[in-house]
Order: structure tokens, then sequence, then C-alpha cells
């Protein structure tokens, strides 16, 4: 059933290239996207509600709208929405995240907003569920089933759809033009392919790298920009297989508080995406002085400009392509931290794949 993998969750990270593969064929084999994002692009609101991992890559979502765009989009996690429902108008387009298409938060905020006169675009994997039932247009994930509790290849196939949204609202608002818009779709084909040299080019790393610190009390993972979301993500993935203290922080706002917990040797993993380099390298710096162990994922390119005590080589790509390269290797530190403190990372405690209760 594991296909000779010794858990769900490592066959699921190896799976990720072809989910990512089926993801992008079935999103370019119809128009659904293209329809949505006219019917977005033509609100005044976008709102985004989902939970947990589904709301990290809302988050990563919000990012690209913003960036391709120039438009506002609003961001809430599910259970905090009744209170701003409110603010919900039939000028609302509201997109809801959620792998199971059955965490009871997500449909409470689904069915405030219809009941608002907002119209809901669901990102989901099973199209049967309550959320793929109930939404206005349903764009579907085609990641495949997902049997580990800790959401893996389902995270990065809801990055490609809310990137693919991104771009196909960037064209219907009129902020890119055809050749652009065909450039972005034919960087985004290339994810599976940029998970898979991510995956070969840190497995070796991330296999030894627990052994050093599946001992330590805390650790903090920081970035910043795309950065941010994609070290809320690695801090959860943390939290629940290998049950290690996690946090995750704008690298910028680690100062303001967080940095008091740091000690000798304090594991400080830093997120570095495009255009964060000069500000990141600093926020090594003020770590290395407190004698952090300060860990860098990052592309080659400017490398030497950050000074930390360790770094994790990914491969260099697009600003699109980051979470493809970036999360990998995030995602097989929790799961090899977890082997090694002899958990079973398919089972953590206290979790449910699917939260159905409030
Ligand atoms: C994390 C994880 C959970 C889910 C959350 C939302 O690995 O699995 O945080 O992401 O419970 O679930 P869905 O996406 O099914 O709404």
């Amino acid at each position: 059933k594991k296909g000779g993998y010794p858990h769900y969750m490592i066959k699921e990270i190896y799976e990720q290239p072809l989910a990512l593969k089926s993801t992008f064929e079935g999103l370019i084999s119809d128009e659904t996207i293209i329809e949505a994002a006219d019917l977005i692009s033509k609100k005044d609101k976008i709102f985004i509600a989902a939970a947990g991992t589904s709301y990290h890559a809302g988050l990563v979502t919000k990012y690209f709208i913003e960036k391709i765009t120039g438009r506002a989009v609003y961001t809430f996690i599910s259970s905090e929405y009744k209170n701003i429902e409110y603010l919900v108008d039939n000028d609302t387009a509201i997109i809801v995240i959620s792998q199971s298409g059955e965490t009871i938060d997500t449909i409470k905020a689904m069915r405030s907003s219809k009941n608002r006169g907002g119209v809901i675009f669901a990102i989901t994997n099973v199209i049967g569920s309550t959320i793929g039932r109930e939404a206005n247009y349903v764009v579907p994930m085609r990641a495949g089933p997902e049997i580990g509790v800790a959401a893996t290849k389902t995270f990065l196939t809801q990055v490609l759809v809310g990137s693919m949204l991104a771009v196909n609202l960037g064209k219907s608002i009129g902020k890119i033009n055809e050749t652009e818009y065909n450039q972005m779709i034919n960087t985004l084909s290339y994810s599976p392919n940029i998970v898979g040299s991510s995956i070969s080019m840190t497995e070796g790393i991330m296999k030894k790298l627990p052994e050093r610190f599946s001992s330590k009390n805390s650790i903090y993972f920081l970035g910043r920009g795309l950065g941010v979301p994609l070290a809320y993500e690695a801090a959860l993935k943390m939290k629940e297989i290998t049950y290690i203290h996690a946090e995750a922080y704008p690298a910028g706002e680690s100062k303001h508080g967080p940095i008091a917990l740091i000690e000798k040797d304090f594991p400080v993993f830093f997120v570095v995406t495009k255009d964060t380099y000069e500000e990141i390298a600093s926020n090594i710096a003020e770590m290395n002085a407190r004698d952090a162990y300060t860990i860098a994922l990052a592309s080659e390119e400017k490398l030497e400009n950050l000074q930390p005590r360790l770094t994790i080589t990914v491969p260099k790509v697009d600003l699109l392509l980051e979470p493809y390269s970036l999360i990998p290797p995030i995602q097989l530190l929790s799961y090899y931290t977890a082997v090694v403190r002899g958990l079973d990372p398919d089972k953590p405690r206290n979790l449910a794949k699917t939260v159905t209760v409030e």
C-alpha cells in the first residue's frame, strides 16, 4: 500500500512531481479557472478563508494575487471568520481552500459568506465534499488521495492552483498581457520538475541534519515576503509530527521579542526567497551574534552575502516557482526528525486528517 515506502508521508512527499503534473494538466484542460478569475476580477473585495496548512496556501495565494494584480486580498483563518463575516456583501469573492472539503470551520465560513451574497470559489481535493458541492466554482487540486495526516502534496498543489488563479486574475484585470501570461503559465508548468530537483539536491543533508537537533526543545523558522507563509508551514509541519516546539515569524519581527529566547546553538532556519537576501543577511548576523545555530535554505544566487552556519542549497528559480524549491527540504526535515525521534509521522497524536468539530 505504501508503495515500498516506510510511511505514507514520505511516499506523498515523493509523489509531489506527479501530483503537480496532474494539477497543472487539469487546470489547463478546461476553462474553470479562467471563468472563475473573470468573475473574481469583477468583485470589489477578495477574501480567502482556510485552516492549517490550507491557510498557509492561502497566504501564498494572497502574495501572488497582490503581486501580479496590484489588488488587496484579505486572508482569514476559518475559525475566526465569524468575527469578520459582516464585511461580506454581494460584491465580495471568497476563495475557500480545503483539502478535504469537510473542515467544519471552513464550511461555516463558506455558508455564512454565501448567505451574505458572496461568491464562493473553492480549491479542494475532494470535489464531492460538502465544500465541493456547495461552492459556486470549484477548482479541483487533483493531488490524489493523501493518507498521511500531515498535508504535503496537497499543500503544493493548493499553491499551484492559487498561483494559476493569480496569473489568470492578472490577465482578467488587464495587469499582464498575453505574452506575459503565457510566460507565467509556462513557468508554472515546471513546478513538478523543480520539486523533483529540490528533493534530490536536499535529501542527503535532510537525512543527516535531524540527528543534530532532534533533541532540541525549540526551533525558529524565519522568512521575509513569500518566505513568511513558507516558514509558517515549516513550523506547523515540525510541531505536528516531531512535537518539537517550532515557531515562525517574519524575520524582521524576530527582534521584537522572539530573539529573547536565543541562546547557544538554538536552531534558527531562514527560508530565503528572492529579493530578501540583503535583509535576511542582517537577521542571520543578529542570530549569529547570539550564537544561534543558523541554517539558510537558499538558492546559490548571492549566497556569499549570507553567513549562516549551514547552507542548504535549493534550485535557483523564478519567484513563482520558489515554493516548489523551498518546501521539499522543509517537509523532509520534519519527516526525518520524526523518524529519528522514533515517532510515526503518519499518525501524529491528537490530530485527525479531517477536523469536523469546531
Ligand atoms: C496540517 C494539516 C491541517 C489541515 C487543516 C485543514 O498538516 O493537515 O492543518 O491543513 O486541518 O484541513 P483541510 O485542508 O482539509 O480543510
